[in-house]
């Protein structure tokens, strides 16, 4: 599949998916927002794909938020479908990709960037990125799951701090934070991101989507995430993955998961 927005390249398993668009600092048109729909439904399907890397090209910018062109004209209930058709779309479906997704932070990472970056599953960043939601210095609030996932990740006075004054933080806070999980120089963090992947890789993919939706329902309203990790690790029980792992490690000897 061609794209003009984004490019997708896949290498041993490792799937990585770039935003495209230096020149607006790959700030995310509606265009953008459907091909990352489109190309993330495909890599779901794709079984070669075992992990998604999600990054932005050049080396400024992650993504620099929503393309404030498209909406400055916007009206509520054009608002209001924004929001939700996005969150939908793209943000909750990164969030509850059955694969894990490493968001590659090469730069800004603001608004709606910060908020995709959010919804990947980890974040890396390199030391020039900057995050921050600085959506209420334009006259409106996250849109696309900030004023949710933002508080999850480093609490709700840092979330609060962030949101109300539209500032910006740079890569160590962000990991003091516990916003990322590691910091690296620009050149370093792609090889970085490619060697957890290779590491996730390794394991059984069925037993990491089931911990996906484990951990994602501690998130959910009205979800006993607990009883979702029965369910799953019942479940697991039941995979060819899991007569492997165990055979393998009686045995003393690698595991080669067949990924059902
Ligand atoms: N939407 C649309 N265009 C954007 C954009 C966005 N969110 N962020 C950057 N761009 C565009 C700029 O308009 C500019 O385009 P132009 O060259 O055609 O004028 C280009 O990207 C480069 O950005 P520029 O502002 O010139 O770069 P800079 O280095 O001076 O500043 C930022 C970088 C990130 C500080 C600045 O671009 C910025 O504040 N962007 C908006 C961030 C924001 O508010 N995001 C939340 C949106 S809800």
């Amino acid at each position: 599949m061609s794209y003009n927005n984004i490019l997708v390249e896949e290498n041993h398993g490792i799937t990585t998916i770039t935003i495209n668009r230096p020149n607006k600092l790959n700030a995310l048109n509606k265009e953008t927002i459907e091909e990352l729909h489109e190309a993330f439904k495909d890599e779901e399907e794709d079984d070669d794909t075992k992990v998604v890397i999600l990054t932005g090209s050049g080396e400024k910018a992650f993504v620099a938020g929503a393309d404030i062109s498209e909406f400055a004209n916007f009206d509520v209930n054009e608002g209001t479908k924004l929001a939700a058709k996005g969150q939908e779309m793209l943000f909750d479906f990164v969030e509850n990709f059955s694969k894990p997704v490493i968001a590659a932070v090469n730069g800004f990472a603001l608004g709606g960037g910060l908020e995709l970056a959010m919804a990947c599953h980890f974040r890396i960043a390199s030391d020039n990125a900057k995050m921050g939601l600085p959506e209420v210095s334009l006259g409106v609030i996250p849109g696309y799951g900030g004023t949710q996932r933002l508080p999850q990740l480093v609490g709700k006075g840092r979330a609060m701090e962030m949101i109300l004054t539209a500032g910006m933080i740079d890569a160590n806070q962000a990991l003091n934070y516990g916003l990322v999980n590691h910091v690296v120089p620009q050149e370093e963090l792609i090889p970085l991101c490619e060697k957890i992947a290779n590491k996730i890789a390794n394991n059984s993919l069925v037993a990491i989507s089931s911990a996906i939706r484990a951990i994602n329902a501690n998130f959910e309203d009205g979800v006993n995430g607990y009883d979702v990790e029965i369910e799953e690790f019942g479940n697991c029980f039941g995979t060819d993955d899991f007569t492997e792992g165990t055979t393998a490690f009686l045995k003393k000897r690698k595991a080669n998961f067949p990924g059902r």
